[in-house]
């Protein structure tokens, strides 16, 4: 049997249940808006932890005009912990793109024009809700076919490779149900750490696995160190128990998401005069948090206001809620949250 009809074969017996899915062979073509918002969603960020956003995601918007409708921030707080928010502006960039023609474009190509769309969106929300052949490739594809041929080009310069090689397989009439058997393939078995080489529908034309090279697939670039960033972030408290909060600038890191005033950290800066007057204190421990380019530090200073503290206009007092926070407020957040200078005014408990 070939290759591409014993992956098939395999996904019909063993395809991931997924909620922006139709079982496999299905006639039918699943809604693409559903299948382009689990893309974009998956982008980056694991099953596991989309599965229930998206279910939530769906729910609140279950279509295009929608989600076209919606307004900016409620769609940011949605968003909120998923990471990389450029995504989420974009994605609202689209719908309202989608939604201004009436329907989304059905080619790889047109796909691609729309805001947001990458190489890998435009060709999986192409083949999967278009049926159009065309070559997906994430990290999972690329792991399962440099192991398949055991390409010892390092990526990523062996993506070329990959695609073509992705191009030759795809069949024509099941393109959609081949890019997901490939992912799921990549997740389930061809894992990076401990393949399952024993249940793999392509253990015996893989070249890896008959050399032995499967965990030195694929050979991966030197590995960059990224920079440490330090910043200060100032978390004030109202004594009538309103936040000292901003919605971040659109043209800064985390734009659109609400978070605590501070130094311009994305922009490499390391101290900022406290926002407001008041007897700010620093706390002993630091928030921590990763970012793809940069590892941030933050000094935390912590204050009680007095409630005639006068609020410049790119600050607003509010009410806290951590779970619409990004991650790095949110880690903030674990460091202020037991300060007493944060109790409740009104009860003295702590602020969590
Ligand atoms: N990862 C990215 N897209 C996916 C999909 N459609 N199904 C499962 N995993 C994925």
């Amino acid at each position: 049997m070939d290759l591409t009809s014993a992956l098939l074969d395999w996904y019909d017996r063993h395809a991931r249940v997924l909620p922006w899915r139709l079982p496999p062979g299905s006639p039918d073509r699943p809604d693409p808006y559903r299948v382009w918002l689990a893309e974009v969603m998956l982008q980056q960020t694991t099953v596991a932890a989309v599965r229930p956003r998206w279910e939530r995601f769906v729910a609140r918007w279950p279509d295009i005009g929608s989600l076209a409708d919606a307004p900016d921030a409620a769609v940011m707080e949605e968003w909120a912990g998923l990471g990389y928010y450029a995504r989420a502006r974009n994605l609202l960039a689209c719908a309202r793109a989608v939604a201004a023609v009436g329907e989304f474009p059905r080619t790889e190509a047109e796909l691609r024009r729309l805001p947001g769309l990458g190489a890998y969106t435009a060709a999986s929300v192409a083949a999967i809700a278009f049926g159009e052949p065309a070559a997906v490739v994430d990290g999972n594809v690329e792991r399962v076919i440099a192991r398949l041929d055991d390409l010892d080009e390092p990526l990523p310069a062996a993506r070329r490779t990959i695609r073509d090689r992705v191009a030759q397989l795809v069949p024509a009439d099941r393109p959609g149900d081949f890019a997901q058997a490939m992912m799921d393939l990549g997740a389930t078995i061809c894992t990076p750490r401990r393949p399952a080489c024993g249940l793999c529908p392509w253990r015996d034309a893989c070249l890896s696995r008959r050399h032995g090279t499967e965990l030195s697939r694929p050979v991966k670039p030197p590995r960059r160190t990224v920079p440490e960033r330090e910043g200060v972030v100032y978390v004030g408290r109202r004594d009538d128990g309103g936040w000292l909060l901003e919605t971040r600038p659109a043209d800064r890191m985390l734009g659109g998401m609400p978070g605590f005033p501070g130094s311009a950290w994305d922009r490499g800066e390391t101290e900022a005069p406290p926002p407001v007057p008041g007897p700010w204190e620093e706390l002993p421990a630091r928030a921590r948090h990763g970012f793809t380019h940069f590892a941030l530090v933050l000094r935390v200073r912590v204050a009680r206001l007095s409630r005639d503290t006068v609020i410049p206009e790119t600050l607003f007092v509010g009410e806290l809620r951590p779970e619409s926070l990004p991650t790095v407020m949110r880690r903030v957040w674990d460091v202020a949250r037991t300060a007493p200078q944060l109790a409740d005014p009104l009860s003295g408990a702590p602020a969590d």
